[in-house]
């Protein structure tokens, strides 16, 4: 039986996912239909159009921009949030609680949120064979990317982060944040300055900022150095990875972690284990 899934967003056109998860698809052996599901920017009709995609049958629905939070918010009220999700504020993979439809909770009330966005990272970075335990870490941006990714790389073993953003008062507040919804994040354990007061060496410095989409640089100073630095966009010449390149850094784009984000959502979903290096050499090659 064909089991069915969307990713929701506003804009979706762009939205790579159908392509990924049918590709995850085939590697299982298994029959889904994954769709890209268009809404209107607002919370109401998302969770019209959510409600109405699992009343009729749906299995799983991914979650993009701007929906992140709202999506949050609806699982928060209704069947529930796994840790990663409650931490990062944020739910991109929902599914229904199956323990609570299997005690009578309508299917409306037991729309489950989880966060894959973060360990999705974590498992790209792992598959670069970049070390993460022991490694010292700046995050540069203080919005909801950075937000989803802390918790997974605390608990990957880092051994120290930094958080830099151009307003450096959101730095401090998504610190305060995170602390008081997790035990696993001591506030007073990470730092945060501003991105143009970020000097010195790292392991590996993130670009979690979304100003790739604006074209703008970043202001780096000259002295930022890393072995390892890491863009969480994808698809454009990136000048963040650039400035590390001529200082002989090892680089990656973001598309890794999208399909990885990917990987876990079809795992949670289906059950089935993804061959993500096979997956993405395919997917590079179509
Ligand atoms: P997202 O969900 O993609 O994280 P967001 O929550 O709007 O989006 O956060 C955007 C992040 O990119 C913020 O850290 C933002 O910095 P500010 O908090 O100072 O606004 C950062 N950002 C966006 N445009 C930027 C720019 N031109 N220069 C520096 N930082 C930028």
């Amino acid at each position: 039986m064909t089991q069915h899934f969307i990713v929701i967003g506003n804009p979706i056109a762009h939205s790579k996912s159908p392509e990924i998860h049918t590709l995850f698809s085939e590697q299982a052996g298994i029959d889904i239909s994954y769709q890209r599901q268009y809404c209107p920017d607002d919370a109401a009709s998302f969770m019209a159009v959510i409600e109405a995609f699992f009343q009729g049958g749906g299995v799983g629905a991914n979650v993009t921009v701007p929906f992140k939070q709202v999506a949050y918010n609806c699982c928060l009220a209704r069947g529930g949030l796994s840790e990663h999700a409650k931490v990062a504020g944020a739910a991109n993979t929902l599914s229904l609680n199956q323990t609570l439809l299997d005690s009578g909770t309508p299917i409306a009330e037991a729309i489950y949120g989880d966060n894959t966005d973060g360990q999705g990272l974590v498992n790209h970075i792992t598959s670069l064979d970049w070390p993460l335990t022991g490694a010292r870490v700046a995050l540069i941006g203080a919005g909801g990317a950075a937000r989803g990714v802390v918790l997974p790389l605390i608990q990957a073993g880092i051994s120290s982060l930094t958080i830099a953003n151009r307003t450096v008062s959101k730095a401090v507040n998504l610190v305060t944040g995170l602390s008081e919804s997790s035990e696993t994040i001591d506030k007073h354990s990470i730092e945060t300055c501003a991105t143009s007061e970020l000097t010195g060496q790292f392991d590996i410095i993130i670009n979690a900022t979304s100003i790739g989409l604006s074209g703008d640089t970043l202001p780096l100073n000259d002295d930022l150095d890393c072995h390892y630095a890491y863009d969480m966009m994808y698809g454009r010449t990136l000048p963040f990875l650039q400035h590390f390149v001529t200082r002989g850094a090892q680089t990656s784009d973001g598309y890794g972690m999208l399909i990885g984000q990917a990987a876990l959502s079809f795992e949670r979903w289906t059950g089935y284990n993804i061959d993500v290096a096979t997956a993405t050499d395919a997917l590079i090659n179509r």
